[in-house]
């Protein structure tokens, strides 16, 4: 396992992404008006709608997605390739991708108008999802049993901070940020072609009827599965390892049932109506 960590504000990021200088980048980013960014906590829908907003502003045209990688067609801001990767890149409009919470891009999004899209999942189903990734992963630290793994998740110690405290953080800006649209994973697992016509409202990129199946079909689970630019086999086996799970794994609502057992289903509930006492969101779990 490669395992190393860094810290910033108080939370853990895998290094072999991270460093304090691409922090810093990612802090004091000039957001252009035109950006399109898309923020979630790890496996909540992140690559999913990545490929979705790529097919929308190409008008349902599978060609970019098909030939240039995710990292490359929409960087996370905070990893150390982004800078040059934004640099080289002549992909409009250009699209970025982050995990960072909210308070800490506030201030380089302050007087911003790009257009923000948070995707958020119900958090049983992350936690599972984000377990089988740290089988795979090896950029990140062994996940334990699931019991352990699952108390990390709910202590919020995990890479990449609290769920709780990410989902909150940023769907507190709902009410205050025009420009920020919340989509979760389960409306358009449930719904995606309703979701496709809300985000190309959203992004202002009006669709004809052919052009928004063109995005249903190829952002499909079975499309996007065989999809070499999103599904990692591009990506070194010392660094994700598909003999141990996979990244495009079931993509499913509810497979949290498959894992918990009823008493750490209660322990979560637990926890949740803690944490979230204050929060209006409504999650669909099954
Ligand atoms: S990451 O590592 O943060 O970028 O992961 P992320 O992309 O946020 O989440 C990965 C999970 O999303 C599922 N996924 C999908 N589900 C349904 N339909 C489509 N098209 C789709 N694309 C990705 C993927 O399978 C991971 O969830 P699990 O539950 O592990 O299958």
């Amino acid at each position: 396992r490669l395992d190393v960590i860094e810290k910033f504000h108080g939370i853990s990021f895998p290094g072999h992404l991270h460093n304090k200088d691409s922090m810093q980048f990612a802090l004091k980013f000039p957001f252009q008006d035109t950006d399109i960014l898309i923020v979630s906590y790890p496996k909540s829908g992140t690559t999913w709608m990545q490929e979705i907003v790529a097919l929308i502003t190409n008008r349902g045209d599978p060609h970019l997605i098909q030939t240039v990688p995710n990292w490359t067609r929409a960087p996370w801001l905070e990893h150390h390739y982004a800078a040059a990767v934004l640099e080289a890149s002549s992909i409009t409009p250009r699209v970025i991708t982050t995990h960072l919470y909210h308070h800490l891009l506030a201030p380089a999004l302050h007087g911003s108008k790009a257009k923000v899209i948070y995707v958020s999942r119900n958090p049983k189903d992350v936690a599972v999802s984000f377990y089988h990734y740290h089988k795979m992963a090896n950029f990140l630290p062994g996940p334990g049993t699931f019991s352990e793994f699952l108390n990390q998740f709910l202590e919020g110690t995990l890479c990449f901070g609290s769920w709780f405290d990410h989902v909150k953080d940023w769907s507190s800006q709902t009410a205050t940020m025009n420009n920020l649209l919340h989509v979760t994973y389960e409306e358009m697992w449930l719904d995606i072609r309703g979701t496709i016509k809300r985000l190309s409202s959203f992004l202002q990129c009006p669709l004809v009827e052919d052009e928004i199946n063109n995005c249903v079909k190829h952002s499909s689970f079975s499309s996007m599965k065989d999809n070499k630019m999103i599904n990692h086999t591009l990506i070194p086996p010392e660094i994700v390892d598909h003999s141990k799970s996979s990244f495009m794994r079931k993509g499913k609502i509810g497979d949290w049932k498959n894992m918990f057992t009823e008493e750490q289903n209660q322990h979560f509930q637990n926890v949740f109506k803690s944490l979230m006492q204050n929060c209006p969101l409504e999650f669909v779990w099954e």
